[in-house]
């Protein structure tokens, strides 16, 4: 078995994270039960539709891809050029393998977005965290990061569990001890309203989807003021 990487020794959430994607589920995250509890097609579907009515070839990011399941589900709706980050390598091997029959132009790299995304400044239109921003113990580095390597102009698409605000707080102070496969902290569309405007982002809209998620999106900026 692969040992724990020296950078995640002193970051326990971030362990959490590796252990669950890297180990335990690279096989079984697509057949997992929250994919059908969740309705997770029905918010593939809400990301399709902020993502209409660009061209097919528009460059898309998706931070946190796991299995490319998101990636899967874009290119069989033709978009062609897709990347992917994933901190966990055996996932984005499951990744890889899955995408290699579509004649896309793919990009899979493993790395950690709260510290560097390894492409440079302004280079993707679309950037998505689908059930990922949870994850992140430093939000602010990683959506910092993330709008360094958005084109200007570009837009960042996120979704995220959503719960009634006793239930967040309980789990939120239980997941502070106790983190579970990676899960830190869930936030309310409100706060991410105003964490996504503390990067610069602007046209900040949000929504429910599926009744325990949102859909919060934002476009960075044409100019940097
Ligand atoms: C709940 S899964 C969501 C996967 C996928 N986006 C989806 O919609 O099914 C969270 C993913 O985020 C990844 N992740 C967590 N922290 C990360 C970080 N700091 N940098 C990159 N990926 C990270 C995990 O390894 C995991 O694959």
């Amino acid at each position: 078995m692969n040992k724990i990487p020296e950078f995640l020794k002193n970051d326990r959430y971030k362990r959490s994270s590796y252990y669950a994607y890297n180990w335990k589920m690279p096989q079984t995250y697509d057949s997992c039960i929250w994919m059908k509890v969740g309705k997770i097609d029905l918010l593939d579907e809400a990301v399709l539709y902020e993502m209409s009515g660009n061209d097919r070839s528009v460059r898309i990011l998706d931070v946190g891809c796991a299995t490319g399941r998101l990636l899967f589900k874009l290119a069989e709706n033709r978009y062609t050029n897709l990347s992917g980050v994933d901190l966990a390598p055996q996932i984005i091997e499951v990744a890889q393998k899955k995408l290699s029959n579509f004649r896309v132009n793919l990009n899979l790299k493993v790395a950690d977005s709260e510290d560097n995304l390894p492409w440079p400044d302004n280079s993707f239109d679309i950037i998505t965290l689908t059930g990922v921003i949870h994850h992140f113990y430093r939000l602010h580095d990683a959506l910092k990061e993330i709008n360094r390597v958005l084109d200007k102009q570009g837009k960042l698409i996120i979704w995220d569990p959503w719960f009634p605000m006793i239930v967040r707080q309980i789990l939120n102070s239980w997941l502070y001890f106790f983190p579970h496969d990676g899960d830190y902290r869930f936030y309310t569309p409100t706060i991410m309203n105003k964490k996504l405007s503390d990067i610069g982002l602007i046209d900040i809209q949000y929504c429910r989807v599926a009744v325990w998620c949102y859909i919060i999106t934002g476009k960075k900026k044409d100019k940097i003021a």
